[in-house]
């Protein structure tokens, strides 16, 4: 059962406990012996363990496409695995992702399925919780996404990116786009997020996030000395204290910025969320949007440099906005921008900042004729789906007409990049708005282009990022 600490309620208040049932009560980190299932009973499913110990970890981490992909030709659309130390079974298609993503019989758990991942650098986020407490937390936490607060981040992102592409600008040229991209996103969420500049704190907040989102796939899973988890772990403690420090300031003074949304957040009944909670859903959310933000406006980018035609098409439909040189995009407005929507709708087909979502079966399932046991670490592939040519014709071309309407018959589930069902993204809208925001200051501002020799390599895992920083070549429009 969910107690009312466990659901980060503050004390004395009442939590609903009806509908938790026996099987999600027994799967919790307080018998961790019922999982994971033994691994004969995963016998019957096609594929492979690798190596001892390490299993198919270090080919996943390598390849994560070309091995699923490789996987896939070999044992077929459900095929078993050992990754990070367990026996799993990855499910491939738009199928599979209705059935693990909208999840209506609640079979699966999402906190049980990203804690392997995520549990000692950001425990207690929204993905790390379940059915009753997941939507009671939900349900308070959506507030920041109403209209009224989504104004208010969208001025203080007009005004960051304004003046980062007025600098840009400036010094046109060849320049590393991704480590530039990730500080104007640390940047915005200082304001947009947390409402003042994080100022001398900035340093070490990055690092801690890089730190803690490195450590979500740190091959030792143990905070030993000189290990990347340490490192985590250490990057929590630090992040903790940040945002702990600050909760009764914001509780006092109120704000229209997302932390302080979050700090005076209720649930049905009234009661404000613990501070602790509190802190655990903003460290997630900054994590959740930091590096899916980075990682996406940077693929944005260098799809519309090797696009030209497309990238003009998109300048133009932000001239048709009307707007004076340095007005802002009005929230009214971001509907209008249909063909930019389109454009960063095919960047997150191409390069999902998301590229597999985990699980874990609370009660014995079956998928595509196989019997999988409750217990097993179960995982779909938005990347995956996305490549899949019956769904997305030569898939590895960029072509945001695809999103103009959407062919009779295309699978609802064939494109998730920000999942679906109860767990959907939170912050997709203001994904959309950062997007737009930044294609508005960008565009009318910029020409960029891949200079010569320039790679298009990137790491997947666990959240897309280009492995030489992304050259691209600026030049004032
Ligand atoms: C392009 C950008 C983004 C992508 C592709 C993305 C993708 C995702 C995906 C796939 C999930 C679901 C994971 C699952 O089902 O296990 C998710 C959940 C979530 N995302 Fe995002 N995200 C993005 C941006 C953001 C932003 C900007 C925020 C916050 C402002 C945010 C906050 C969250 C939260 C709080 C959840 C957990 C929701 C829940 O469990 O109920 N995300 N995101």
């Amino acid at each position: 059962m969910v107690a009312a600490d466990d659901a980060g309620l503050k004390r004395g208040k009442a939590v609903p406990k009806a509908g938790v049932r026996m099987e999600e009560a027994a799967l919790n980190f307080a018998s961790p012996k019922l999982f994971p299932p033994a691994r004969r009973k995963l016998a019957h499913i096609p594929g492979g363990d690798g190596w001892p110990i390490i299993g198919n970890t270090l080919e996943i981490l390598a390849d994560p496409k070309g091995y699923v992909e490789a996987r896939a030709a070999k044992y077929g659309m459900v095929f078993r695995n050992n990754v990070l130390g367990e026996t799993g079974v990855h499910m491939l298609g738009p199928d599979a992702n209705e059935l693990l993503l909208l999840d209506e019989q609640r079979n699966f758990s999402s906190q049980l399925g990203w804690a392997r991942f995520m549990d000692r650098v950001f425990p207690r986020g929204l993905m790390m919780m379940d059915f009753d407490q997941h939507r009671l937390h939900r349900r308070a936490l959506s507030v920041a996404f109403k209209a009224g607060p989504m104004q208010a981040y969208l001025q203080a992102l007009n005004a960051g990116i304004a003046a980062r592409v007025a600098q840009w600008r400036a010094a046109p040229g060849r320049m590393l786009f991704y480590p530039a991209m990730k500080q104007l996103t640390l940047d915005l969420a200082a304001t947009s997020f947390l409402g003042t500049g994080i100022g001398p704190e900035a340093a070490g907040v990055t690092r801690a996030f890089v730190d803690m989102v490195a450590a979500t796939i740190a091959p030792v899973r143990r905070p030993l000395p000189g290990t990347q988890m340490r490192r985590g772990v250490r990057g929590r403690e630090h992040i903790v204290a940040y945002f702990s420090r600050q909760v009764p300031i914001r509780r006092e003074r109120g704000g229209s910025d997302l932390f302080s949304q979050l700090c005076c957040a209720t649930t049905e009944d009234g009661a404000l969320l613990s501070p602790e909670a509190v802190v655990d859903h903003i460290s997630f959310f900054m994590m959740a949007a930091h590096d899916t933000l980075t990682s996406s406006l940077s693929a944005f980018v260098m799809l519309l440099a090797g696009d030209p035609a497309w990238q003009e098409r998109l300048r133009g439909e932000i001239a048709g906005l009307g707007l004076a040189p340095d007005e802002p995009l009005a929230f009214d407005r971001l509907e209008s921008m249909k063909l930019t929507e389109m454009a960063f709708k095919e960047t997150l087909r191409m390069i999902p900042p998301v590229p597999m979502v985990p699980r874990r079966a609370l009660r014995e399932f079956s998928f595509k004729g196989f019997t999988i046991p409750a217990g097993t670490s179960v995982a779909v592939n938005p990347l995956f789906t996305h490549h899949m040519p019956e769904y997305w014709p030569e898939p590895s071309r960029f072509d945001p007409s695809r999103f103009a309407a959407p062919p009779a018959g295309r699978h609802r589930f064939a494109f998730v990049p920000f999942g679906g069902g109860a767990h959907m993204c939170l912050g997709l809208h203001f994904a959309y708005m950062q997007a737009k925001c930044f294609a508005r200051h960008f565009l009318p501002n910029i020409r960029v282009s891949q200079p010569p020799g320039s790679a298009r390599d990137w790491h997947v895992w666990p959240i897309p990022k280009p492995r030489d920083g992304l050259a691209l070549q600026l030049q004032p429009v």
